[in-house]
């Protein structure tokens, strides 16, 4: 891919800007998810090795250009200093004199965060002088946050024009992993779309419609498309309203030669509690109080079957309401199958979206799959084949 990268970069006594994301899930002011922290380690261990002064940016939650003290970066320099079981230094700024300082009292192979790059309203509105603030403290500026790329926001593109700019290492094995997933796949390439709305999902389903042999539909999204073709949903999560838009995406998908897989069973319930008594249904066979909560065990062999067929899956979605049990057997019956493919030497699977990404870790198969993306809203914007700004910015020019 066209993206300079750190390989056969002096980095030594270099001042080197990473951008990361650890906008991280937070409870009580406690990491609750470490993973995007752990995707930041590559590319700082490698610049500590070559003798840099690191310093890392990011932004955290939205805190609207306002210092607020809850949306601290703080609490991130504990669990990173264990998992890098090195230093981190903290500035209470990401510029001005506090960052200055914290920079100009580093020494190389030394590792320092900046406060929240959100409390400066020039960060989210690539203002040119505020990029110039940052760029003030940095030699050479890398950008390891691809799950920030969809955004066009000073630390993720206006930098990338002052400093001589680089892909991190998360971010090459992102843009390498969604490459093998959709830019050149191994076929037949089946997809798995799932989640709520096909309304907010218009564009993936285009998208992907041009460029996979098969797509799953699943979720609360399916059933707008059973819905569309006729069936009864009772009182299922159901956008009534655009059954006509679902059925020109399947009009779309047989034009184009993409197989549409939909439920062929459901797995009912009146209310979504957690251990509800679950019924397992042929379609449009449930009660006016019930509602479809799973895919179905019919429905689930024919995606593992789709997926034997497959030499690549593109997942996005769960299939059905996995957070509460019993209704995330669907989900994770169809994740463990995909990791099999996967250790078997059968299947490249690539994942991603904030919903799914904590599918496969309650299914305890994140690991086993080929690549799980740290990105939700830039994976779908990705998926549905927009360029993104940050993405973008690092390309040779
Ligand atoms: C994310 O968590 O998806 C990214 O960090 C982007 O956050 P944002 O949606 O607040 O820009
Ligand atoms: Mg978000």
């Amino acid at each position: 891919m066209d993206f300079r990268t750190l390989d056969g970069v002096d980095v030594a006594g270099q001042r080197v800007l990473v951008r990361v994301d650890f906008n991280v899930p937070m409870a009580g002011g406690a990491v609750t998810d470490d993973t995007r922290l752990e995707a930041a380690l590559p590319t700082i261990r490698r610049l500590r090795e070559g003798g840099a002064k690191t310093i890392l940016l990011s932004h955290f939650d939205r805190p609207k250009g306002k210092r607020v003290p809850s949306m601290s970066l703080k609490p991130v320099v504990a669990p990173l200093e264990k998992l890098l079981g090195a230093p981190v230094a903290f500035a209470e700024d990401c510029v001005g004199e506090t960052a200055e300082k914290a920079v100009a009292a580093m020494k190389d192979g030394d590792v320092l965060l900046l406060q929240n790059l959100r409390f400066h309203a020039g960060e989210e509105a690539n203002d040119p002088p505020f990029a110039s603030e940052l760029a003030a403290n940095g030699d050479l500026y890398v950008d390891d946050a691809f799950s920030a790329a969809h955004r066009a926001h000073a630390s993720t593109e206006g930098l990338a024009h002052l400093l001589p700019a680089y892909a991190g290492e998360q971010m090459r094995r992102e843009l390498t992993a969604l490459d093998a997933a959709l830019g050149d796949p191994k076929r037949p390439v089946l997809g798995i779309v799932g989640g709520s709305k096909v309304s907010t999902k218009l564009d993936l389903l285009h998208n992907l419609i041009l460029k996979l042999d098969r797509l799953a539909i699943g979720g609360g999204m399916a059933n707008t498309f059973l819905f569309a073709q006729g069936w009864e949903v009772a009182n299922s999560y159901c956008e009534k309203d655009l059954a006509d838009t679902a059925r020109g995406v399947m009009a779309f998908a047989e034009k184009r030669g993409c197989e549409l897989l939909l439920p062929i069973d459901i797995v009912v319930a009146e209310q979504p509690h957690p251990g509800a008594a679950a019924r397992t249904r042929e379609l449009g066979q449930l009660d006016e109080h019930e509602r479809i909560l799973d895919a179905g065990p019919k429905t689930v062999a024919k995606l593992c079957e789709a997926m034997d067929a497959s030499a690549t899956l593109i997942w996005n979605g769960p299939l059905g309401v996995f957070e509460v049990p019993p209704f995330d057997a669907g989900t994770m019956a169809a994740a463990r199958h995909a990791a099999e493919r996967v250790k078997a030497g059968k299947l490249v699977a690539v994942a991603g979206g904030g919903d799914t990404v904590a599918a496969l870790n309650a299914a305890h198969v994140a690991g086993d799959l080929t690549f799980v993306s740290t990105a939700g809203g830039a994976f779908l914007e990705w998926m549905e084949g927009k360029t993104l700004p940050g993405v973008e910015a690092l390309r040779r020019r």
